[in-house]
């Protein structure tokens, strides 16, 4: 869903590493065979009132007597984002059959949760675009940003405090606390370049996996749903969440500036080992694995190079093989609710993760 409304200046379009070679993510098999997949927009329609609502009490929630706060809590939000955690929380109540109104609270304070942690995210990262404008931290100060990530957390926590119960806040705090383990066991496998997939999955699990098994869990909650819808929606959300950050992955060697709102290359810029990678040091020639080796371990690396060599070794495909597999989990717990306009949009969003190009 794009809510984007501000105008603020965009940095230049080409200011990153917009293209590589000639192909792009967008040209892959399994890009070229689902170029009429289903937009965002429709397949949010069966919940557009609720995600509207939603949306209210986000730009609510953000108020301070502290200037800043709403200056820099108002710059983010206001960029858009395509809502897809509060979405999972929204969706899944209604398809486990939830009809009242009280969930919207809650899909805000995922959201919260999300946007701190990508205020939190981009500070480590020392990223400087974020949903197609500077990054909070590049316009602000990262003192700013870590700050203001830190209000929205707590302010998340307030919100809770009113709207849900204490299973949903048990929820909650965990998963927040799970994302925190995931960002610090990433830091430590910063140019590590003996990080393989079981240890790269168990970072992916931990800090983006997480939010969306919790976001499906809450809404199988308030739903009233039991112990194994709420299990069957949780690991929707697991397969789900790990299925979008590989592609996020391969997204940032091989996906288009314009339209993912970010700068290609930061994983690389920054020595994170991530999946293309650790499929391209597997599959590339002695000279082009020791081109990768200095990149992780020395970082400087000339992004260009190292991105042909990913696709060179076909790892885009394969990170999408990756995911693709993690989406079909998603969609069989899907199933296992009662047929509805919802769990249709469930599935599709699944396939929406595999196949995005935002
Ligand atoms: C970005 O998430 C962080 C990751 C887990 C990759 P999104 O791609 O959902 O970010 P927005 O909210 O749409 O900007
Ligand atoms: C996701 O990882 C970070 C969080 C879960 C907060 P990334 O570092 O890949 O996310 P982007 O690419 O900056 O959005
Ligand atoms: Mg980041
Ligand atoms: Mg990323």
């Amino acid at each position: 869903m794009q809510t984007s409304t501000d105008q603020s200046p965009k940095p230049h379009a080409n200011a990153g590493h917009a293209s590589v070679g000639s192909a792009s993510f967008r040209d892959t098999p399994a890009q070229a065979h689902h170029a009429e997949a289903a937009s965002l927009l429709d397949i949010l329609s069966p919940i557009q009132e609720d995600l509207a609502a939603t949306d209210q009490i986000i730009r609510h929630g953000l108020s301070s007597d502290v200037a800043l706060i709403g200056t820099i809590s108002h710059y983010i939000i206001s960029a858009g984002g395509k809502r897809l955690r509060p979405a999972v929380l929204l969706l899944t109540a209604r398809a486990a059959g939830y009809t009242g109104q009280l969930h919207h609270n809650l899909a805000a304070v995922i959201e919260f949760i999300h946007t701190a942690t990508l205020l939190h995210d981009d500070v480590v990262d020392e990223s400087s675009l974020r949903r197609g404008r500077h990054t909070a931290n590049a316009a602000f100060g990262n003192a700013a940003s870590v700050l203001v990530g830190d209000f929205l957390y707590s302010r998340a926590f307030q919100m809770m405090v009113n709207a849900g119960s204490g299973e949903t806040l048990a929820v909650m705090a965990d998963a927040t606390n799970r994302i925190a383990e995931g960002e610090v066991l990433q830091l430590m496998n910063i140019h590590d370049s003996s990080i393989d997939e079981a240890r790269y999955e168990q970072v992916v699990e931990r800090k983006t996996a997480t939010l969306f098994s919790a976001a499906a869990r809450i809404g199988a909650i308030v739903a009233g749903a039991n112990s194994d819808t709420q299990q069957q929606c949780a690991r929707y959300g697991t397969h789900l969440g790990t299925a979008f950050q590989m592609i996020d992955d391969a997204l940032d060697y091989a996906g288009n500036i314009d339209d993912i709102g970010k700068q290609l290359g930061d994983d690389l810029r920054e020595g994170k080992c991530t999946l293309p990678l650790i499929h391209a040091l597997e599959k590339a020639s002695a000279e082009d694995q020791s081109a990768i080796l200095r990149a992780i371990e020395g970082g400087g690396a000339d992004f260009i190079h190292i991105a042909q060599i990913v696709r060179k070794t076909g790892a885009i495909e394969y990170v999408q093989r990756r995911a693709q597999a993690h989406v079909e989990k998603a969609r069989e717990a899907a199933l296992q609710l009662a047929p509805s306009a919802y769990r249709t949009s469930l599935l599709s969003l699944a396939l929406f993760a595999l196949h995005r190009d935002r």
